[in-house]
């Protein structure tokens, strides 16, 4: 299986291919630092079919979409890269960095399938994974920015999945709760139900082949959030403020 893990420098993205290292896969590693890419190349080569590595700032809409027509025949996509602005207090985030981020979050999965969807369309069987995050069904006062981006790549791959089920598109939306990263070791909070790396992406990669359309984990988590999501909001609001 031919696999592109966008992201794969660090965290979720590098661990991701850890796991999915193996004789019968063929892994295409995709993000800015090359050095680390190559640190990992190096570690699993020869555990792998083949490693190739894209090294592409997904921002830069015009190169990203020059290395996928480059790219042919995928089987699977894991589109992770992501970033967040942390948890900002009361400050209101510039519009460039709303903006910044929601290139990398959300249009840059969408300038990725652009180019990729029409040749995915005629091979009939294929998985698309959304990384997407738990903050997409609850959001954080102080991370609003990025709750709002996470929310509209479920929206996006609501839109797809209808879309292209029918041509053997399968499409996944996975939503973490807090998993050890670079991203998560920013937070000055103690983050509730953080998971080591290893095993939240293990949870990932066992809904991935088990093809669930949608998983969000952990468990214990998730359901005090859809509680949450079924109280009247001015409770809801009271406990937000309060905590
Ligand atoms: N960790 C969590 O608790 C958690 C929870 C929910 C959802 N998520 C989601 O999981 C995904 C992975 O996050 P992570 O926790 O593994 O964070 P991370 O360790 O910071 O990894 C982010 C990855 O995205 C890449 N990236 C960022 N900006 C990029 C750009 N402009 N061009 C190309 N690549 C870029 C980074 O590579 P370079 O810097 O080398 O480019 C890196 O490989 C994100 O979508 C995040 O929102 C994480």
């Amino acid at each position: 299986m031919k696999i592109l893990i966008t992201g794969a420098s660090s965290g979720l993205g590098a661990e991701f291919a850890r796991q999915y290292a193996s004789k019968e896969n063929e892994l295409v590693l995709l993000a800015r630092r090359r050095e680390r890419l190559e640190a990992l190349e190096s570690e699993l080569i020869f555990k792998c079919k083949k490693i190739s590595l894209i090294c592409v700032d997904i921002t830069d809409f015009e190169l990203l979409q020059e290395k996928m027509k480059a790219l042919d025949d995928v089987d699977m996509l894991i589109l992770n890269a992501g970033i967040s602005l942390g948890h900002t207090s009361n400050a209101v985030p510039s519009i460039a960095a709303f903006k910044y981020l929601y290139d990398v979050n959300v249009l840059a999965n969408h300038a990725i399938l652009e180019i990729l969807l029409p040749k995915l369309l005629t091979k009939r069987s294929t998985k698309i994974v959304f990384i997407s995050s738990l903050s997409s069904l609850f959001t954080m006062p102080s991370a609003t920015v990025y709750a709002s981006s996470k929310r509209a790549l479920n929206a996006y791959a609501e839109g797809i999945r209808y879309k292209y089920s029918k041509d053997g598109i399968k499409v996944l939306t996975i939503l973490p709760g807090f998993i050890k990263s670079e991203l998560t070791d920013k937070n000055e909070f103690t983050m509730p139900f953080l998971l080591e790396t290893d095993e939240g992406v293990r949870r990932m990669k066992r809904a991935i082949d088990n093809e669930k359309e949608f998983y969000a984990f952990p468990l214990r988590f998730y359901l005090i959030i859809r509680f949450l999501n079924l109280l009247p909001s001015k409770i809801v609001q009271w406990l937000v403020q309060k905590y």
